[in-house]
């Protein structure tokens, strides 16, 4: 058995190998709602081999949703459509499932991608947003209003009023979205966060905030439940958040309660650089889990199986997330174990096509059967 393929106990849950397929926007939602949409895609997935698999970021309050088709975790509407959903992906799937709970900050109000994703007015559909400070992400987009006090305590509520849905629709994983510039990844950054009160400056300050909301959530989220945060590994920009300061942030969150988290990066600032390559972010999952010892999962460009199992082996992460090598080959993980050598199991309605059964398999990988 690979080390890719091998068991993972996260938390209370026991997961059936390391792969995971990370949380992917899919700008369908109706009011919040998950539809039929949810239901191929999720379903699809749900058969992929992954042990985990993580629902996309879904908005703890309507604002604080990335585009109007955004996901979202804040009415009893939402929670009903996503209960139907999960019934259906939960008879027939094996992965394990989880959630990104998320708020996009000053990042939100923005069109669905495949009509451009600029930011929309009220005019459009859109809406007011808020952030750490009143500055846009840039030039035409919309200026939010900087959270009080008051209002960062409502942010908190409604994280928790999310995870009580969480609890009720029997999700196995929460995952706090703190990267990619949304709320909690702007109160990180000091990019984003001009603060001059205890929520901004030094790296204490600027944690305070995420660290209230993961602390809530860890409260309403049952200890056998595993909870996770993705956070930015670097902002790929000057100015940014750097790797040293993750690991700060990295074990404040394992000395909360918090199970593992997953790094990311970049989304902070326009001027970003990404060196988009094989396993980009991987030296900042490996620094994070090095320094900090808390699980880590690594995500990013990560494509090929044998690579995949040696992030795992080398012990720069103990779990592999991919998003778009799963749209591109929702049986990625059936081809990894093949070309790991091991045996996973399938839904029994699929195992003809299993390359012990099926003399055809050897033509289509004609690489892996020599
Ligand atoms: C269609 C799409 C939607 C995404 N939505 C989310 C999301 O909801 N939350 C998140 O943290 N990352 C999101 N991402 C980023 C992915 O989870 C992942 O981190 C990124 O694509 C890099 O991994 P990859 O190279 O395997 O695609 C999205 C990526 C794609 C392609």
């Amino acid at each position: 058995m690979s080390a890719l393929f091998s068991p993972y106990q996260l938390a209370g849950l026991s997961l059936e190998n390391r792969v995971v397929v990370s949380p992917m926007c899919q700008y369908s939602a109706d009011n919040g709602s998950a539809t039929d949409w949810h239901v191929m895609h999720l379903g699809q997935l749900a058969l992929s081999g992954a042990g985990l698999l993580i629902l996309e970021a879904a908005g703890v309050e309507a604002r604080g949703r990335i585009s109007p088709g955004c996901l979202g975790m804040y009415s009893n509407d939402n929670e009903r459509a996503l209960e139907r959903v999960l019934n259906v992906v939960r008879r027939h799937g094996r992965a394990k499932l989880g959630i990104q709970l998320a708020h996009a900050g000053r990042k939100a109000s923005v069109d669905v991608p495949w009509r451009g994703g600029k930011p929309l007015k009220p005019t459009q559909g859109g809406w007011e947003t808020v952030a750490p400070s009143a500055l846009s992400f840039a030039d035409g987009w919309i200026l939010p209003q900087a959270l009080d006090r008051a209002e960062m305590d409502r942010i908190i509520a409604a994280f928790v009023r999310a995870t009580e849905r969480c609890v009720r629709l029997g999700l196995d994983v929460i995952e706090l979205h703190g990267a990619h510039g949304y709320l909690m990844s702007e109160f990180l950054s000091p990019i984003a966060n001009r603060r001059t009160d205890d929520y901004g400056g030094s790296l204490e300050n600027r944690m305070r905030f995420p660290l209230e909301i993961a602390s809530a959530v860890r409260q309403a989220w049952p200890r056998e439940h595993a909870l996770g945060v993705r956070l930015n590994g670097t902002d790929f920009t000057a100015g940014g958040i750097v790797v040293d300061e993750t690991v700060a942030v990295a074990a404040a969150l394992k000395a909360r309660g918090i199970d593992y988290v997953c790094i990311s990066g970049g989304g902070n600032s326009p001027k970003q650089q990404i060196p988009v390559k094989p396993h980009y972010q991987v030296p900042f999952a490996a620094e994070v889990r090095r320094k900090s010892g808390i699980t880590t999962m690594a995500v990013g460009m990560i494509t090929n199986a044998k690579a995949a199992d040696q992030i795992v082996t080398s012990g720069e992460a103990d779990l592999v997330a991919l998003a778009r090598g799963f749209l591109d080959d929702p049986r990625w993980a059936w081809h990894a174990a093949e070309a790991l050598g091991d045996d996973i199991k399938v839904a029994e309605q699929y195992e003809r096509a299993r390359p012990k059964l099926w003399p055809g398999a050897k033509f289509v990988r004609p690489e892996l059967h020599p």
